[in-house]
């Protein structure tokens, strides 16, 4: 096998240089964290799920006219993406209350939101991911106002589209988060894509029926069936082949250091 050079690697994902210039490998690892890294743990099989799963929704959006990072699926754990210049921003579109958003403003988990709400956060893990403001995004030249302004209108496209998508097959997308990117063409001009990764990950996804929760929270509330709960995710996306279903077994091992 050749070595590839290891371009960056995150707390669920590592990129590596790709075959061609301006492409990535992206590799989705088993490992989760939680709350600013402080919780750590292993979910048998997630990488292969999330990377299935991403796939499927990116090419769902690239469908409807979204650009994305995603350019095809390798092989089990790994998909080749563009590279993009990462904006240091994480837009986080909630349409149900739960999570930080309860905490901030006391709205208890399950409320449904007057309107869709974003929010920002600037991407620093040594400052814990704060939540920022536009006047902050542009004051830091993070981003500009014609950025922010694809940015918001992108997501909330990603949020019609995924919300429908997803009440099809009995789940609420309750919340999500996004990262964008941008991507210069041969002629130096310049667009924001969408990248990183759409996964349980990065989505609260509630059964419409029971409210159970389909995604990462079961991670971080030590709530038990991880690995299941992502499974079923896919499962109910028609993405799975039969043979695989009973494969996934969850050998979760959270270890909460704080
Ligand atoms: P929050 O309620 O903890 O702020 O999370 C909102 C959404 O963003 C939820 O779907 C989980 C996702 N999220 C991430 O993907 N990465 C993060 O670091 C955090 C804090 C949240």
């Amino acid at each position: 096998m050749t070595r590839r050079r290891r371009i960056y690697e995150g707390k669920a994902k590592v990129l590596f240089e790709g075959p061609e210039p301006g492409t990535l490998i992206q590799y989705f690892k088993d490992d989760a964290s939680a709350f600013n890294n402080q919780k750590k743990g292993t979910i048998s099989g997630k990488g292969v799920l999330n990377n299935r799963i991403s796939e499927y929704l990116m090419s769902k959006l690239m469908e409807i006219g979204v650009p994305t990072h995603f350019m095809k699926r390798l092989n089990m754990r790994e998909q080749l993406v563009h590279e993009v210049e990462i904006i240091p921003i994480e837009v986080v579109v909630r349409n149900i209350a739960a999570g930080s958003f309860s905490e901030r403003f006391g709205v208890p988990e399950g409320t449904p939101l007057p309107r869709s709400i974003v929010e920002y956060y600037y991407k620093s893990e040594e400052l814990g991911d704060p939540m920022i403001s536009e006047e902050h995004i542009t004051a830091f030249g993070w981003a500009t106002p014609q950025d922010l302004d694809d940015m918001m209108a992108l997501s909330l496209r990603v949020n019609d589209y995924l919300s429908g998508l997803f009440l099809g097959i009995g789940l609420k997308l309750i919340d999500f988060r996004l990262e964008f990117g941008r991507l210069y063409n041969e002629h130096g001009e310049m667009r924001i894509i969408l990248a990183d990764e759409i996964s349980p990950d990065n989505c609260r996804l509630w059964d419409v029926k029971t409210n159970e929760r389909l995604d990462k929270d079961r991670f971080r509330r030590d709530l038990g069936d991880v690995a299941q709960a992502y499974h079923e995710v896919a499962r109910r996306l028609g993405i799975l082949p039969e043979a695989q279903q009973a494969e996934i077994v969850d050998t979760t091992r959270a270890a909460s250091t704080s």
